[in-house]
Protein backbone atom coordinates (compact mmCIF):
# COMPACT_ATOMS: atom_id res chain seq x y z
CA UNK A 1 0.00 0.00 0.00
CA UNK A 2 1.41 3.21 -0.67
CA UNK A 3 0.10 6.34 -0.95
CA UNK A 4 0.79 9.30 -3.42
CA UNK A 5 1.46 12.75 -2.07
CA UNK A 6 1.93 14.54 -5.48
CA UNK A 7 4.97 16.05 -7.35
CA UNK A 8 7.86 17.91 -6.88
CA UNK A 9 9.80 20.27 -8.73
CA UNK A 10 13.52 18.52 -8.75
CA UNK A 11 14.65 21.91 -10.35
CA UNK A 12 13.13 24.78 -7.75
CA UNK A 13 11.00 22.62 -4.99
CA UNK A 14 7.61 23.37 -6.06
CA UNK A 15 4.86 21.17 -5.39
CA UNK A 16 1.79 20.46 -7.08
CA UNK A 17 -0.81 17.95 -6.80
CA UNK A 18 -0.80 16.84 -10.12
CA UNK A 19 1.75 16.21 -12.73
CA UNK A 20 2.83 18.67 -15.39
CA UNK A 21 5.61 18.28 -17.83
CA UNK A 22 6.65 22.02 -17.00
CA UNK A 23 7.43 23.38 -13.94
CA UNK A 24 5.08 26.20 -13.63
CA UNK A 25 7.32 27.86 -11.18
CA UNK A 26 10.98 27.84 -12.50
CA UNK A 27 9.86 26.76 -16.10
CA UNK A 28 12.28 23.94 -16.07
CA UNK A 29 11.11 20.56 -18.47
CA UNK A 30 10.37 17.16 -17.30
CA UNK A 31 11.53 18.23 -13.98
CA UNK A 32 8.07 16.98 -11.72
CA UNK A 33 8.73 13.61 -10.01
CA UNK A 34 6.26 11.86 -7.99
CA UNK A 35 6.56 11.51 -4.31
CA UNK A 36 5.32 8.62 -2.92
CA UNK A 37 5.11 7.41 0.65
CA UNK A 38 4.18 4.15 2.69
CA UNK A 39 2.21 4.49 5.55
CA UNK A 40 3.81 5.14 8.86
CA UNK A 41 4.28 2.51 11.41
CA UNK A 42 3.05 3.93 14.34
CA UNK A 43 5.89 6.08 15.94
CA UNK A 44 8.54 5.59 12.95
CA UNK A 45 9.09 9.39 13.19
CA UNK A 46 11.13 10.46 16.14
CA UNK A 47 9.22 13.35 17.82
CA UNK A 48 11.12 16.62 19.24
CA UNK A 49 10.86 17.09 23.46
CA UNK A 50 8.19 18.89 23.70
CA UNK A 51 8.77 22.73 24.58
CA UNK A 52 7.39 25.02 26.46
CA UNK A 53 7.30 29.12 26.90
CA UNK A 54 10.41 30.68 28.47
CA UNK A 55 11.64 34.28 29.42
CA UNK A 56 13.88 35.39 27.80
CA UNK A 57 15.97 36.88 30.42
CA UNK A 58 16.19 32.96 32.02
CA UNK A 59 17.87 31.91 29.03
CA UNK A 60 21.53 31.29 28.95
CA UNK A 61 23.57 31.35 25.99
CA UNK A 62 26.11 29.05 27.04
CA UNK A 63 25.02 26.74 24.05
CA UNK A 64 26.05 28.76 21.52
CA UNK A 65 30.04 28.19 22.45
CA UNK A 66 32.57 28.17 19.50
CA UNK A 67 35.25 24.99 19.04
CA UNK A 68 37.82 26.41 16.62
CA UNK A 69 38.13 23.73 13.93
CA UNK A 70 42.12 24.29 13.47
CA UNK A 71 41.39 25.47 10.16
CA UNK A 72 41.83 29.25 10.64
CA UNK A 73 40.15 30.58 7.34
CA UNK A 74 37.24 27.96 7.96
CA UNK A 75 36.94 29.48 11.77
CA UNK A 76 37.05 32.84 10.22
CA UNK A 77 33.96 32.40 7.71
CA UNK A 78 32.17 30.30 10.90
CA UNK A 79 32.78 33.33 12.83
CA UNK A 80 34.84 32.30 15.49
CA UNK A 81 34.57 28.34 15.12
CA UNK A 82 31.49 25.57 15.28
CA UNK A 83 28.85 26.18 17.41
CA UNK A 84 27.73 22.95 19.41
CA UNK A 85 23.85 21.85 17.97
CA UNK A 86 24.74 23.37 14.71
CA UNK A 87 23.87 22.50 11.64
CA UNK A 88 25.86 23.67 8.55
CA UNK A 89 25.42 22.91 5.05
CA UNK A 90 28.76 23.00 2.69
CA UNK A 91 27.76 23.25 -1.06
CA UNK A 92 29.92 23.10 -4.23
CA UNK A 93 30.26 21.41 -7.51
CA UNK A 94 31.64 18.08 -7.60
CA UNK A 95 35.24 17.68 -7.16
CA UNK A 96 35.59 21.21 -5.43
CA UNK A 97 37.17 20.04 -2.24
CA UNK A 98 34.37 19.67 0.15
CA UNK A 99 35.29 16.12 1.09
CA UNK A 100 38.63 17.64 1.49
CA UNK A 101 38.07 20.31 3.10
CA UNK A 102 35.98 18.83 5.87
CA UNK A 103 38.05 15.41 6.29
CA UNK A 104 40.45 17.93 7.24
CA UNK A 105 38.43 19.73 9.85
CA UNK A 106 37.57 16.47 11.50
CA UNK A 107 41.18 16.04 12.30
CA UNK A 108 41.78 19.20 13.76
CA UNK A 109 38.05 18.67 15.83
CA UNK A 110 39.10 15.02 16.74
CA UNK A 111 42.49 15.59 17.76
CA UNK A 112 40.89 18.98 20.31
CA UNK A 113 37.74 18.88 21.01
CA UNK A 114 35.88 15.40 20.58
CA UNK A 115 35.35 12.47 18.78
CA UNK A 116 34.12 12.98 15.37
CA UNK A 117 32.18 10.49 12.82
CA UNK A 118 32.74 10.99 9.35
CA UNK A 119 29.80 9.57 7.53
CA UNK A 120 30.72 8.71 3.71
CA UNK A 121 28.22 7.86 1.47
CA UNK A 122 29.73 8.10 -1.75
CA UNK A 123 32.81 6.73 -1.01
CA UNK A 124 34.35 3.62 1.28
CA UNK A 125 35.88 3.83 4.13
CA UNK A 126 39.11 2.36 2.63
CA UNK A 127 38.83 5.15 -0.19
CA UNK A 128 38.71 8.25 2.84
CA UNK A 129 41.56 6.26 4.63
CA UNK A 130 43.58 6.32 1.69
CA UNK A 131 42.86 10.38 1.23
CA UNK A 132 43.42 10.80 4.77
CA UNK A 133 46.58 8.76 4.59
CA UNK A 134 47.83 11.29 1.38
CA UNK A 135 46.38 14.26 3.92
CA UNK A 136 48.69 13.27 6.65
CA UNK A 137 45.73 12.30 9.08
CA UNK A 138 45.83 9.83 11.56
CA UNK A 139 43.79 11.03 14.71
CA UNK A 140 42.86 8.63 17.00
CA UNK A 141 39.26 10.02 17.48
CA UNK A 142 38.06 10.16 13.98
CA UNK A 143 35.67 7.63 13.52
CA UNK A 144 34.46 6.60 9.61
CA UNK A 145 31.26 4.87 8.68
CA UNK A 146 30.55 4.50 4.98
CA UNK A 147 26.63 4.05 4.99
CA UNK A 148 23.69 5.39 3.06
CA UNK A 149 20.75 4.61 5.29
CA UNK A 150 19.55 7.42 7.42
CA UNK A 151 18.31 5.14 10.65
CA UNK A 152 21.33 3.31 10.76
CA UNK A 153 23.83 6.42 11.17
CA UNK A 154 20.67 7.95 13.96
CA UNK A 155 21.72 4.40 15.88
CA UNK A 156 25.25 4.53 15.01
CA UNK A 157 25.15 8.52 16.43
CA UNK A 158 23.34 7.23 19.38
CA UNK A 159 26.22 4.32 19.92
CA UNK A 160 29.43 6.76 19.65
CA UNK A 161 27.65 10.07 21.09
CA UNK A 162 29.97 11.84 18.99
CA UNK A 163 30.61 15.69 19.45
CA UNK A 164 30.61 16.29 15.53
CA UNK A 165 29.54 14.90 12.82
CA UNK A 166 30.15 14.73 8.75
CA UNK A 167 27.45 13.24 6.59
CA UNK A 168 28.80 13.35 3.34
CA UNK A 169 26.60 13.98 1.35
CA UNK A 170 22.72 14.64 2.08
CA UNK A 171 22.27 13.46 -1.95
CA UNK A 172 23.65 9.87 -0.65
CA UNK A 173 21.75 9.50 2.07
CA UNK A 174 17.94 8.00 2.58
CA UNK A 175 15.19 6.76 4.80
CA UNK A 176 13.72 3.35 3.81
CA UNK A 177 9.91 4.83 4.77
CA UNK A 178 10.32 6.91 1.35
CA UNK A 179 10.28 5.61 -1.87
CA UNK A 180 11.81 8.88 -4.08
CA UNK A 181 15.74 7.84 -5.17
CA UNK A 182 18.51 9.17 -2.72
CA UNK A 183 19.06 12.78 -3.62
CA UNK A 184 15.53 13.25 -4.96
CA UNK A 185 14.34 17.03 -3.39
CA UNK A 186 11.66 14.74 -0.78
CA UNK A 187 14.64 12.67 0.47
CA UNK A 188 17.14 15.46 1.25
CA UNK A 189 14.22 17.23 2.83
CA UNK A 190 13.02 14.37 5.00
CA UNK A 191 16.99 13.45 6.02
CA UNK A 192 17.65 16.98 6.30
CA UNK A 193 14.70 17.13 9.14
CA UNK A 194 16.13 14.19 10.94
CA UNK A 195 19.32 15.33 11.05
CA UNK A 196 18.45 18.83 12.31
CA UNK A 197 16.48 16.57 14.70
CA UNK A 198 19.28 14.77 15.89
CA UNK A 199 21.75 17.48 15.89
CA UNK A 200 19.69 19.69 18.22
CA UNK A 201 18.77 16.94 20.28
CA UNK A 202 22.09 15.31 21.33
CA UNK A 203 24.00 18.84 20.89
CA UNK A 204 25.95 17.13 17.51
CA UNK A 205 27.37 20.13 15.72
CA UNK A 206 26.55 18.83 12.21
CA UNK A 207 28.06 19.18 8.84
CA UNK A 208 26.28 18.08 5.79
CA UNK A 209 28.17 18.44 1.99
CA UNK A 210 25.94 19.16 -0.83
CA UNK A 211 26.44 18.63 -4.28
CA UNK A 212 25.43 21.40 -6.81
CA UNK A 213 24.33 20.26 -9.71
CA UNK A 214 25.87 20.93 -13.31
CA UNK A 215 23.61 23.59 -14.43
CA UNK A 216 24.09 25.39 -10.70
CA UNK A 217 21.29 25.06 -8.87
CA UNK A 218 21.28 23.17 -5.55
CA UNK A 219 18.26 20.90 -6.60
CA UNK A 220 18.49 18.97 -3.10
CA UNK A 221 20.17 21.38 -1.10
CA UNK A 222 18.75 24.14 -2.23
CA UNK A 223 15.22 22.72 -0.28
CA UNK A 224 17.77 22.40 3.08
CA UNK A 225 19.05 26.12 3.23
CA UNK A 226 15.32 27.42 4.86
CA UNK A 227 16.25 24.50 7.79
CA UNK A 228 20.20 24.70 8.83
CA UNK A 229 21.93 27.20 10.40
CA UNK A 230 24.75 28.11 8.51
CA UNK A 231 25.02 27.41 4.33
CA UNK A 232 28.69 28.02 3.23
CA UNK A 233 29.62 27.71 -0.42
CA UNK A 234 33.11 26.44 -1.64
CA UNK A 235 33.59 27.89 -5.04
CA UNK A 236 36.03 28.45 -7.27
CA UNK A 237 37.54 27.57 -11.00
CA UNK A 238 38.29 23.59 -11.24
CA UNK A 239 41.57 24.35 -12.84
CA UNK A 240 42.81 27.14 -10.89
CA UNK A 241 44.03 26.28 -7.83
CA UNK A 242 42.32 28.60 -5.06
CA UNK A 243 39.23 28.26 -3.76
CA UNK A 244 36.98 30.51 -1.62
CA UNK A 245 34.78 29.31 1.10
CA UNK A 246 31.97 31.93 1.53
CA UNK A 247 28.96 31.98 3.67
CA UNK A 248 25.43 32.76 2.06
CA UNK A 249 23.77 32.24 5.39
CA UNK A 250 24.57 32.41 8.99
CA UNK A 251 22.50 32.40 12.02
CA UNK A 252 25.81 32.36 14.47
CA UNK A 253 27.74 35.55 12.69
CA UNK A 254 28.12 37.52 9.63
CA UNK A 255 27.79 36.21 6.12
CA UNK A 256 30.31 38.58 5.07
CA UNK A 257 33.67 36.86 5.61
CA UNK A 258 35.17 35.07 2.90
CA UNK A 259 37.73 31.87 3.39
CA UNK A 260 40.55 31.68 0.72
CA UNK A 261 42.09 28.22 0.04
CA UNK A 262 44.82 26.61 -2.17
CA UNK A 263 44.08 22.89 -3.72
CA UNK A 264 47.23 21.66 -3.39
CA UNK A 265 49.04 18.03 -3.60
CA UNK A 266 48.79 17.55 0.59
CA UNK A 267 45.12 18.94 0.20
CA UNK A 268 43.58 22.27 1.02
CA UNK A 269 45.82 24.92 2.79
CA UNK A 270 44.78 28.21 3.72
CA UNK A 271 46.02 31.80 1.79
CA UNK A 272 46.32 33.96 4.57
CA UNK A 273 47.40 36.56 2.20
CA UNK A 274 44.92 36.61 -0.96
CA UNK A 275 45.99 39.59 -2.95
CA UNK A 276 49.63 38.62 -2.73
CA UNK A 277 48.19 35.08 -3.88
CA UNK A 278 46.64 36.38 -6.72
CA UNK A 279 49.34 38.95 -7.85
CA UNK A 280 52.10 36.99 -7.88
CA UNK A 281 52.87 36.22 -11.35
CA UNK A 282 51.64 39.71 -13.05
CA UNK A 283 53.40 41.49 -15.13
CA UNK A 284 54.80 45.15 -14.75
CA UNK A 285 54.67 47.44 -17.53
CA UNK A 286 52.35 45.75 -19.70
CA UNK A 287 49.16 47.38 -21.54
CA UNK A 288 45.77 46.18 -20.51
CA UNK A 289 46.73 44.57 -16.92
CA UNK A 290 45.71 46.68 -14.34
CA UNK A 291 45.15 46.40 -10.45
CA UNK A 292 42.07 46.37 -9.04
CA UNK A 293 41.32 46.96 -5.23
CA UNK A 294 38.01 44.68 -4.72
CA UNK A 295 36.09 43.72 -1.59
CA UNK A 296 34.99 40.39 -0.93
CA UNK A 297 32.32 40.93 1.55
CA UNK A 298 34.62 43.04 4.34
CA UNK A 299 37.84 41.13 3.19
CA UNK A 300 39.83 43.46 0.76
CA UNK A 301 41.16 41.28 -2.28
CA UNK A 302 43.45 42.85 -5.26
CA UNK A 303 43.00 41.26 -8.46
CA UNK A 304 44.54 41.63 -11.40
CA UNK A 305 42.32 42.67 -14.82
CA UNK A 306 43.96 41.30 -18.15
CA UNK A 307 42.33 42.52 -21.70
CA UNK A 308 43.52 42.44 -24.87
CA UNK A 309 42.12 44.15 -27.48
CA UNK A 310 43.02 43.26 -31.33
CA UNK A 311 41.82 43.87 -34.33
CA UNK A 312 39.14 41.67 -35.78
CA UNK A 313 39.44 40.07 -38.79
CA UNK A 314 35.48 38.55 -39.93
CA UNK A 315 32.42 39.17 -38.97
CA UNK A 316 31.33 40.30 -35.69
CA UNK A 317 33.80 41.38 -33.33
CA UNK A 318 34.35 39.06 -30.40
CA UNK A 319 33.95 39.57 -26.70
CA UNK A 320 35.21 36.76 -24.58
CA UNK A 321 35.32 37.72 -20.40
CA UNK A 322 36.55 35.20 -17.75
CA UNK A 323 35.80 36.40 -14.73
CA UNK A 324 33.56 39.56 -14.64
CA UNK A 325 30.41 39.65 -15.69
CA UNK A 326 29.70 39.46 -19.55
CA UNK A 327 26.87 42.50 -19.99
CA UNK A 328 28.66 44.59 -17.49
CA UNK A 329 31.99 44.64 -19.84
CA UNK A 330 29.79 44.80 -22.91
CA UNK A 331 28.35 47.57 -21.46
CA UNK A 332 31.58 49.27 -20.55
CA UNK A 333 32.65 49.03 -23.75
CA UNK A 334 29.89 50.96 -25.20
CA UNK A 335 30.69 53.65 -22.31
CA UNK A 336 34.34 53.22 -23.72
CA UNK A 337 33.60 54.01 -27.36
CA UNK A 338 30.74 56.62 -26.92
CA UNK A 339 32.13 58.84 -23.85
CA UNK A 340 35.91 59.01 -24.66
CA UNK A 341 35.80 58.19 -28.37
CA UNK A 342 37.78 54.72 -28.64
CA UNK A 343 36.56 53.00 -32.13
CA UNK A 344 36.44 49.41 -30.93
CA UNK A 345 33.44 48.31 -33.03
CA UNK A 346 36.13 46.53 -35.06
CA UNK A 347 38.06 45.20 -32.44
CA UNK A 348 37.96 41.81 -30.72
CA UNK A 349 38.16 41.96 -26.70
CA UNK A 350 39.30 39.68 -24.08
CA UNK A 351 38.69 40.70 -20.87
CA UNK A 352 40.48 37.93 -18.23
CA UNK A 353 41.03 38.14 -14.22
CA UNK A 354 43.92 36.44 -13.86
CA UNK A 355 44.40 33.39 -11.49
CA UNK A 356 40.74 32.09 -11.51
CA UNK A 357 40.10 35.36 -9.61
CA UNK A 358 36.60 37.32 -10.14
CA UNK A 359 35.61 40.60 -10.13
CA UNK A 360 31.19 41.15 -9.87
CA UNK A 361 31.27 44.26 -8.14
CA UNK A 362 30.47 47.76 -9.51
CA UNK A 363 34.08 49.24 -7.82
CA UNK A 364 35.84 47.36 -10.88
CA UNK A 365 34.19 49.14 -13.60
CA UNK A 366 37.20 51.42 -13.69
CA UNK A 367 39.86 49.01 -13.48
CA UNK A 368 38.49 47.04 -16.70
CA UNK A 369 38.09 50.17 -18.57
CA UNK A 370 41.31 51.08 -18.34
CA UNK A 371 42.52 47.78 -18.92
CA UNK A 372 41.04 47.16 -22.25
CA UNK A 373 41.46 51.29 -23.08
CA UNK A 374 45.21 50.33 -22.46
CA UNK A 375 45.47 47.45 -24.59
CA UNK A 376 43.79 49.49 -26.92
CA UNK A 377 46.11 52.38 -26.79
CA UNK A 378 49.03 50.19 -26.12
CA UNK A 379 49.85 52.38 -23.09
CA UNK A 380 50.66 50.33 -19.49
CA UNK A 381 48.99 51.39 -16.02
CA UNK A 382 52.46 52.39 -13.58
CA UNK A 383 52.78 49.25 -11.51
CA UNK A 384 52.36 50.68 -8.25
CA UNK A 385 49.36 52.00 -8.94
CA UNK A 386 45.57 50.75 -7.87
CA UNK A 387 42.23 51.53 -9.80
CA UNK A 388 38.82 51.50 -8.42
CA UNK A 389 35.43 52.91 -9.01
CA UNK A 390 32.26 52.70 -10.62
CA UNK A 391 31.70 54.15 -14.06
CA UNK A 392 28.06 55.13 -15.34
CA UNK A 393 26.77 55.03 -18.30
CA UNK A 394 27.19 58.99 -18.86
CA UNK A 395 31.28 58.32 -17.95
CA UNK A 396 30.71 59.79 -14.45
CA UNK A 397 32.83 57.84 -11.99
CA UNK A 398 30.89 57.25 -8.92
CA UNK A 399 31.47 56.82 -5.19
CA UNK A 400 32.35 52.67 -4.08
CA UNK A 401 32.10 51.48 -0.43
CA UNK A 402 34.65 50.31 1.85
CA UNK A 403 37.41 52.88 0.40
CA UNK A 404 39.32 52.87 3.27
CA UNK A 405 39.63 48.77 3.90
CA UNK A 406 40.67 48.70 -0.06
CA UNK A 407 43.19 51.67 0.08
CA UNK A 408 44.72 49.66 3.44
CA UNK A 409 45.37 46.43 1.31
CA UNK A 410 46.75 48.48 -1.67
CA UNK A 411 49.41 50.19 0.78
CA UNK A 412 50.27 46.87 2.60
CA UNK A 413 51.37 45.58 -0.56
CA UNK A 414 53.79 48.31 -1.52
CA UNK A 415 51.61 50.23 -3.94
CA UNK A 416 52.07 53.63 -4.12
CA UNK A 417 48.74 55.09 -5.36
CA UNK A 418 45.59 54.86 -5.62
CA UNK A 419 42.94 56.11 -8.31
CA UNK A 420 39.40 56.83 -6.64
CA UNK A 421 36.06 58.42 -7.81
CA UNK A 422 36.43 61.97 -6.45
CA UNK A 423 33.23 61.44 -4.55
CA UNK A 424 34.91 59.13 -2.24
CA UNK A 425 36.89 62.24 -1.56
CA UNK A 426 34.47 65.07 -0.14
CA UNK A 427 33.86 65.88 3.44
CA UNK A 428 37.11 65.94 5.86
CA UNK A 429 40.12 64.80 4.40
CA UNK A 430 40.97 61.14 5.69
CA UNK A 431 45.12 60.45 5.99
CA UNK A 432 45.48 57.51 3.33
CA UNK A 433 47.69 54.98 3.65
CA UNK A 434 49.17 56.54 -0.05
CA UNK A 435 48.69 58.74 -2.11
CA UNK A 436 45.46 58.89 -3.26
CA UNK A 437 43.76 60.78 -6.85
CA UNK A 438 40.13 61.58 -7.40
CA UNK A 439 38.53 61.40 -11.00
CA UNK A 440 35.01 62.32 -11.89
CA UNK A 441 35.20 61.06 -15.28
CA UNK A 442 36.41 58.51 -17.20
CA UNK A 443 38.61 60.68 -19.44
CA UNK A 444 39.78 62.43 -16.49
CA UNK A 445 41.06 58.73 -15.64
CA UNK A 446 42.04 57.63 -18.86
CA UNK A 447 44.44 60.78 -19.55
CA UNK A 448 45.73 59.95 -15.48
CA UNK A 449 46.38 56.60 -15.84
CA UNK A 450 47.20 55.89 -19.44
CA UNK A 451 47.49 59.54 -21.26
CA UNK A 452 44.70 59.10 -23.16
CA UNK A 453 41.65 61.10 -23.05
CA UNK A 454 41.41 64.16 -21.23
CA UNK A 455 44.48 66.29 -21.15
CA UNK A 456 45.92 65.13 -17.67
CA UNK A 457 47.40 68.65 -17.07
CA UNK A 458 43.49 70.57 -16.82
CA UNK A 459 42.76 67.65 -14.47
CA UNK A 460 42.09 69.28 -11.15
CA UNK A 461 43.77 67.53 -8.09
CA UNK A 462 41.94 66.08 -5.34
P1 LIG B 1 37.06 16.37 -3.08
O1 LIG B 1 37.29 16.83 -1.70
O2 LIG B 1 36.85 14.92 -3.29
O3 LIG B 1 35.85 17.15 -3.75
P2 LIG B 1 34.28 17.08 -3.42
O4 LIG B 1 34.08 16.35 -2.16
O5 LIG B 1 33.87 18.53 -3.36
O6 LIG B 1 33.65 16.40 -4.59
O7 LIG B 1 38.27 16.94 -3.95
C1 LIG B 1 38.53 16.35 -5.13
C2 LIG B 1 39.57 17.07 -5.93
O8 LIG B 1 40.60 17.64 -5.18
C3 LIG B 1 40.18 16.04 -6.82
O9 LIG B 1 39.99 16.47 -8.15
C4 LIG B 1 41.61 15.97 -6.46
C5 LIG B 1 41.86 17.20 -5.68
N1 LIG B 1 42.77 16.97 -4.54
C6 LIG B 1 44.04 17.50 -4.58
O10 LIG B 1 44.43 18.16 -5.53
N2 LIG B 1 44.88 17.30 -3.51
C7 LIG B 1 44.50 16.57 -2.43
O11 LIG B 1 45.29 16.42 -1.48
C8 LIG B 1 43.18 16.02 -2.41
C9 LIG B 1 42.71 15.19 -1.26
C10 LIG B 1 42.34 16.23 -3.48
MG1 LIG C 1 33.28 14.41 -1.97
Amino acid sequence: MRETTGFRCQACGYATPKWLGRCPDCGEWNSLVEERRVPAKPGARPRPPAARPVLLAEISADGAERVRTGIGELDRVLGGGVVAGSLVLIGGDPGIGKSTLLLQASRALAEHAGPVLYVSGEESAAQVKLRAERLGIGAKALYLLAETALEEIEAQVAALAPRFLVVDSIQAVYLSGFESAPGSVGQVRECGARLMLLAKSRGVSTFLVGHVTKEGALAGPRVLEHMVDTVLYFEGERHASYRILRAVKHRFGSTNEIGVFEMTERGLGEVANPSAFFLAARPRGAPGSVIVAGLEGTRPLLLEVQALVAPAHFGTPRRTVIGADYNRVCLLLAVLEKRAGFPLQNQDVFVNVAGGGRLSEPAADLGIVVSCAGSFAERAVAADVVVLGEVGLAGEIRAVGGLEARLREAAALGFKTAVVPRNNLVGPGAAHPLEVRGVATLEEALGLLIGRGHDPESSSQP
